[in-house]
């Protein structure tokens, strides 16, 4: 199956088994909005509750918020947004399809890569053992060759950016025949920036209402409380502030299922500083982050930090944290460092003073700011992507299984009698789910064979499944099936939720950061 093909089928799975619905689905659908469904928003909450308290819980000098989407129309003003907010779009004019400028040259180079990596990978199998893959990249002519041709665009392409000069951009797509994937042609209109804020108006009548947006990041709703939590939280610098919410972006192409939506999730930490330590702290705040991903058990070999060139209208440092999705490496978190561009603007539209009071050296300031950045939705689908597995099993069936890491798993432990018309056995199996459901989110499953209710239970990813049989009822004791291993073994029920926890505890995981 290719990347594609199993990204589709990834889609189709979310559908079926409850974790993801297209939005407005019985009215044909809202174009890049979606729903999460029981298992989907299980899922959602847990990858919350590990970010929320590794930030909240592990730092004492960090808390939480919890700010409005609707804010003052100044602030988006003052933040940059209004002004310098947009995308390049172009249209191709023979499919009508409108895309980004710039993810259009960006894919181009990704493909180029590809092919580079793909020799590699050619050369890697030819010379095995002793394969030189530092002199291999430096002399093969086809890797030379589109190693020219990467960085020749790959140099224009910054150089536009930096200028933001539309019309290179539209020379570069013309020039590296880049063509509408609708159309198949190369027809395409001027390069136009596009605002991605949605707007909307605010008031009981017409005339008095005020237009004010919907926030396009979570961010600035911080940095507006940042003097309220200062102050009532007694907070001293360095510390921070951290939020998650819905943020709304007007997306022109919004494709890839929820990893680019107009409506979103963020889960934002402002950490202010003082002046002068800030790429100290951008240092410690990538290794961090880099740990709470890592820290899942994804494989560190699909994460990779990817400098920006080019910076955002705050940013005096920026990275992304990236991982390894169905269609390549791209963006998971932003890691920025804000100077007092947020800060300082804010004190300047609003006439306010934002300063901080240093006790020790006597002095004041408007604070620096490291910002960690991450989408709740784009994280899920990291998590959906990485955990889908169709596996070949010994006797010659097939099975599919998500291998979502125990801990955010939506559903933790299934309890199932053997058979359902055995009161026995039903009553035994309830009196475990019980007891079970104060400490995790467990399903009671009584219908089908054993089999087919272990193919449900490992479509949705849970660790456990625990069976009561007729022996159960008298040596009290079940059998447990683990996910990953397909392993059964049969232990006390007394002793299920030492066992049960073991694996599923959030705590486990927070504490290896
Ligand atoms: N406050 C900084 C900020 O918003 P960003 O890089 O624009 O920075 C941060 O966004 C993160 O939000 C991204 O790394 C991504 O995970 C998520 N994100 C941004 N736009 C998104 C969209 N349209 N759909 C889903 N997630 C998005």
């Amino acid at each position: 199956m290719t990347q594609d093909e199993l990204f589709k089928v990834l889609v189709a799975h979310c559908k079926e088994y409850g974790f993801i619905f297209p939005s407005s689905e019985i009215y044909d659908g809202l174009a890049a909005v979606y729903d999460y469904g029981q298992m989907g928003s299980e899922l959602k909450q847990n990858i919350k509750q590990y970010w929320w308290n590794a930030m909240t819980r592990l730092n004492e000098n960090i808390v939480g918020i919890d700010s409005c989407i609707f804010m003052h129309p100044k602030i988006w003003e003052a933040s940059g947004h209004v002004g310098a907010f947009n995308d390049p779009l172009i249209d191709n004019k023979d499919s009508k399809k409108r895309y980004r400028a710039d993810v259009l040259i960006e894919d181009y180079l990704g493909k180029i890569e590809e092919k580079i990596n793909k020799e590699v990978a050619k050369g890697k199998k030819k010379f095995g053992e002793s394969f030189d893959e530092e002199q291999f990249r430096a002399t093969n002519p086809n890797v030379q060759r589109e190693l020219k041709k990467y960085n020749e665009v790959h140099d224009r392409y910054v150089a536009a950016e930096k200028a933001n000069d539309l019309a290179e951009y539209k020379q570069i797509i013309v020039d590296c025949g880049i063509v509408c994937p609708i159309s198949g042609t190369c027809n395409w209109t001027d390069v136009r920036q596009f605002n991605l804020m949605f707007s909307t108006s605010m008031g009981s009548t017409a005339e008095g209402a005020n237009t004010i947006y919907l926030r396009p990041e979570t961010a600035q709703g911080i940095f507006v409380n940042y003097l309220n939590v200062q102050k009532t939280g007694r907070m001293k610098i360095p510390f921070g502030i951290a939020q998650i919410g819905k943020a709304f972006r007007n997306e022109i192409v919004a494709r890839q299922f929820i990893f680019r939506m107009r409506e979103f999730e963020q889960m934002e930490m402002q950490f202010f500083i003082k002046p002068g330590t800030e790429l100290d702290w951008f240092k410690k705040w990538k290794e961090t982050r880099m740990k709470w991903h890592v820290n899942l058990g994804m494989g560190a070999e699909n994460y990779r930090f990817h400098d920006h060139e080019k910076l955002a209208h705050y940013a005096n440092a920026a990275t992304d944290v990236e991982f390894q999705f169905p269609f390549g490496f791209k963006e998971l978190e932003g890691i920025h460092s804000r100077t007092d561009f947020d800060l300082g603007n804010h004190q300047k539209f609003s006439g306010k003073k934002i300063q901080y009071f240093d006790p020790e050296t006597n002095e004041s300031y408007t604070p620096y700011v490291i910002e960690t950045s991450i989408g709740v939705d784009r994280m899920v689908l990291a998590v959906l992507s990485h955990s889908y597995k169709e596996e070949k099993l010994e006797n010659g069936e097939s099975r599919v299984v998500l291998a979502i890491p125990a801990p955010i798993a939506p559903v933790k432990a299934a309890v199932m009698p053997l058979v359902k018309n055995n009161e026995e056995l039903v009553n035994l199996a309830q009196e475990i789910m019980n007891d079970l459901k104060f400490d995790f989110n467990c399903q009671y499953d009584e219908k089908d064979s054993i089999g087919k209710r272990y193919r449900r239970q490992d479509a949705i990813g849970t660790p456990y499944c625990i069976t009561v049989d007729h022996d159960s009822l008298v040596d009290r004791c079940v059998t447990v099936r683990d996910r990953d291993t397909m392993t059964q073994e049969r232990i006390p029920i007394s002793e299920l939720r030492a066992l049960i926890d073991k694996k599923v505890n959030l705590n486990n995981l927070l504490r290896n950061l």
